[in-house]
């Protein structure tokens, strides 16, 4: 029998634990920059209603039912040659997104400690954008953040699903959010904060273009922990009786209110301190410790700020390194431990570019993007929403809908077919999901 969940809490924790991360607070923020604040938030939430909680759903379902890792998950459901094989893309997806994931949550623990010792007192903010410029493109700083990082969430994933996870998940989750209710208090105070919060929120329809879209559907993607087979994994240790849809509805509404808290700091504080809005990777290490420098014990305030976020990152990790875990036990029949340092070991192989980009392979740029923009734009606008296409279509057309649905019923008995929101959600899956990522797809990479 599979390990299973303590409570019933410990699910929703680690879930909410996976989802929120870097992505929400370092990744939507600048994202949202880049495409047009409120032009982006508009879109955004539009995808997460129609696409987000589905597909959520989705993942959940498929790993509840088949009790399996990501990848025989479909080979279980399906003989057939194609559709059984499609787990493999979230599984490669998983190893892709975790290698460039661990270099950026690296920089956030070097960040703790040289706040710690007040190198980020800087007075200006354009000071601190030089710091953390020469911080990346230093070799061996950014390669000791990556191993230090990795080293973290190899001992917890190490330590066995249930226990690791969910006590790691009930600790860190509620201090990020405590933090972050602080900082948005602050920079709203600041002068000309105002103005960003303004272009935050207000939805200009005439700048959504198809690029914004697509990126919208890449950070729902990357956000909610989607086409990675993340939740798949977690479904395959749920007990029957769990109500899929309303855990879900929790999670994506947890994930969405710490983005939005995430971007009414970072945004306003960008327009605050005149930085640029394509300030990009490095916009939350700018904006956080120049925020915390107009509050008295400034430095402290940061470290403990970025200490946090290395645990909400922390939490993520697991549970990327769980799906590569998870594969290497069930298919090479390897003990857990050896499973989980080869899986930690590529991660760090794939991950040491991402660590260089700035820096000794500095050279190397395609369209202006360097090694680590160029996985992360690939991954989030590529292979995420490929393989959440794939997974959509196995289950609407491949394994069923009323298969489907029958499973979902299970602890959400109200999930059946007479009722109006199991019906919708099978339009969705069967049609409307399906042709949303495909024109986006399509149209997006002609436009370029
Ligand atoms: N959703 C996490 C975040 O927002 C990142 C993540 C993606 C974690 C995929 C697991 C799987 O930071």
């Amino acid at each position: 029998l599979r390990d299973q969940w303590n409570s019933r809490i410990g699910f929703i924790l680690a879930s909410i634990g996976s989802a929120v991360g870097l992505g929400n607070i370092w990744r939507f923020p600048t994202v949202t920059a880049e495409n047009g604040g409120g032009a982006f938030l508009f879109v955004y939430l539009i995808v997460v209603l129609i696409i987000g909680v589905p597909v959520m759903i989705i993942e959940l379902t498929l790993g509840r039912k088949s009790q399996t890792n990501v990848v025989s998950t479909f080979d279980t459901l399906t003989n057939h040659p194609f559709w059984s094989k499609i787990g493999f893309i979230g599984l490669i997806s998983a190893l892709v997104v975790l290698s460039f994931y661990a270099v950026i949550a690296g920089w956030v623990i070097l960040y703790f400690f040289f706040a710690l010792v007040g190198r980020l007192s800087l007075t200006s903010a354009n000071d601190l954008l030089v710091f953390f410029d020469t911080m990346i493109a230093h070799p061996y700083l950014s390669t000791l953040g990556l191993i230090i990082f990795l080293t973290f969430t190899l001992l917890i994933v190490m330590t066995g699903v249930s226990k690791g996870i969910e006590r790691f998940s009930k600790f860190s989750m509620p201090s990020v959010i405590i933090l972050l209710i602080i900082l948005f208090a602050r920079t709203i105070t600041l002068e000309g904060s105002f103005e960003g919060l303004i272009w935050f929120l207000s939805p200009r329809l005439e700048d959504v273009t198809l690029s914004v879209a697509l990126n919208a559907i890449g950070q729902v993607f990357f956000s909610f922990s989607l086409g990675m087979g993340i939740l798949l994994t977690y479904g395959s240790y749920l007990a029957k009786d769990t109500n899929i849809p309303s855990n879900s509805l929790i999670i994506s509404i947890s994930d969405v209110l710490v983005a939005i808290l995430a971007g009414a700091i970072v945004i306003p504080a960008l327009f605050a301190f005149n930085l640029e809005l394509e300030t990009g990777p490095g916009l939350i290490f700018v904006t956080i410790p120049a925020v915390f420098n107009t509050l008295p014990l400034g430095s402290l305030w940061t470290s403990v700020f970025f200490l946090l976020l290395a645990f909400a990152a922390l939490t993520s990790s697991v549970s990327f390194l769980e799906v590569l875990t998870a594969y290497t036990v069930d298919k090479f029949k390897q003990p857990r431990k050896n499973a989980t340092i080869l899986a930690t070991f590529s991660v760090f192989i794939l991950g040491l570019p991402s660590a260089l980009a700035a820096g000794p392979l500095d050279f190397f740029t395609v369209r202006g993007m360097n090694f680590l923009d160029l996985v992360d734009t690939f991954s989030s606008t590529v292979l995420l929403p490929l393989s959440g296409l794939l997974i959509v279509l196995f289950t609407g057309w491949v394994w069923g809908n009323k298969t489907a649905i029958k499973e979902i019923q299970q602890g959400a008995p109200a999930f059946n077919e007479e009722n109006l929101i199991a019906s919708l959600w099978s339009i969705l899956v069967k049609y409307l999901i399906p042709l949303a990522i495909l024109y986006i797809f399509i149209t997006g990479f002609l436009a370029g």
